[in-house]
């Protein structure tokens, strides 16, 4: 299969080629497209054999269920049974942008989209392209991460390229993507709300809008503990290099880092560093087969928005190792942790 590659303006995209994409998505074709958070894979959410190719093209688990991405919030009320107050106020107030909500679904909904659960994923992202070519589709479009299953999400247009060419129809490339990681998944469907995979959206902001106790899945601080999202209980995403996480002072991180790159260095193995502002700061020169500023400490969407890329690109530098820091587990910060955590198996190296 020829992937075709579409070159668009991130804020006007051209409406010959957001026709053209949506007309392969109504004929059961797979697209991928850029959101706020990540680029997506694209298929018409009620088409039953659309969507298996989707699962079939990122070699995805089928119990893994799927966003599905829509453009107006009267959508909502097509695919949901039920959608509580507390949901609503939810959307007014998030939507368009980087939240997911987990609500009882309707029965024409294809069954594998929502890996058979009685519920759904929906979500409006914050993006005129993916908007728009939604809107042109007519349909809810379903759409993971366009990754290869269990690879980093993708934030440009060339990864998705790199992991998915060959196996789906086109890209819309409109540059990189501003948040960096996948939204936040909030499972509206029990009493409670229940963050089923941190992201863009914090917890205490949406505690903050419904003036209510937002509680957090146990099985993402536990990983003995099994998830409710099911996709949250597959590595993911992991780089093909071994992480190392350095949890510390800057001072100490700063001595580990030294030390870890003439160990390597001596040991002939290729290391990457991607560290933050301030450790490179102090840290200076050391020896690398890759090394990456991911911003500062200061501003974590900056090292959110950097994070994946710069994995991909230590894979391909031929990186063994990278070596990489810990963030507080605070705003943002909870969603970064939850990936590098993931992608570093759980081990931390505390200083
Ligand atoms: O930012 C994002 O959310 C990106 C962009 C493309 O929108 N999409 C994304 O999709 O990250 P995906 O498929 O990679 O992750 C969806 C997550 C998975 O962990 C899945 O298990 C969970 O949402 N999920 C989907 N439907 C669910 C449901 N009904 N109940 C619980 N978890 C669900
Ligand atoms: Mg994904």
């Amino acid at each position: 299969m020829l992937t075709q590659i579409w070159k668009v303006n991130e804020k006007t995209p051209d409406d010959n080629i957001i026709t053209l994409a949506a007309n392969v998505l109504k004929r059961g074709g797979l697209i991928a497209f850029p959101t706020e958070t990540v680029y997506g894979l694209g298929a018409n959410g009620l088409d039953e054999s659309a969507v298996k190719s989707i699962y079939l093209a990122k070699g995805r688990p089928s119990d893994n269920p799927l966003i599905l991405h829509i453009a107006s919030l009267g959508q909502v009320f097509d695919l949901c049974r039920q959608v509580s107050l507390a949901a609503q106020v939810l959307m007014e107030k998030f939507w368009p942008g980087p939240l997911t909500l987990v609500l009882p679904r309707m029965s024409h909904i294809p069954d594998v989209a929502t890996g058979g659960l009685d519920t759904v994923a929906v979500r409006m992202p914050d993006h005129p392209v993916a908007l728009a070519l939604i809107r042109a589709a007519g349909v809810p479009v379903a759409a993971p991460s366009a990754n290869r299953s269990g690879y980093p999400s993708p934030t440009q247009a060339k990864h998705v390229l790199d992991d998915l060419g060959g196996r789906i129809d086109g890209i819309i490339d409109a540059g990189p993507t501003g948040v960096g990681l996948e939204s936040t998944v909030l499972d509206m469907s029990g009493e409670k709300p229940v963050v089923l995979r941190p992201g863009g959206v914090t917890a205490e902001q949406i505690a903050a809008a419904l003036n209510q106790e937002v509680y957090l899945d146990p099985g993402l601080a536990n990983p003995e503990i099994v998830p409710k999202a099911p996709g949250m209980k597959y590595t993911h995403y992991a780089p093909r290099a071994e992480v190392i996480l350095l949890e510390g002072s800057t001072e100490k991180i700063v001595e580990k880092v030294r030390e870890l790159a003439d160990h390597y260095k001596s040991g002939g193995r290729k290391a990457a560093f991607l560290l933050t502002k301030e450790t490179w700061r102090e840290v200076g020169k050391v020896p690398h087969v890759y090394s990456r500023d991911l911003g500062s400490r200061a501003q974590l969407s900056e090292v959110a928005r950097n994070i994946y890329a710069e994995l991909r690109a230590s894979d391909l530098a031929g990186a063994e190792i990278i070596v990489t820091e810990t963030y507080r587990q605070e705003g943002l910060g909870v969603a970064l942790m939850n990936r590098l955590l993931k992608s570093a198996g759980y081990q931390v190296l505390k200083l």
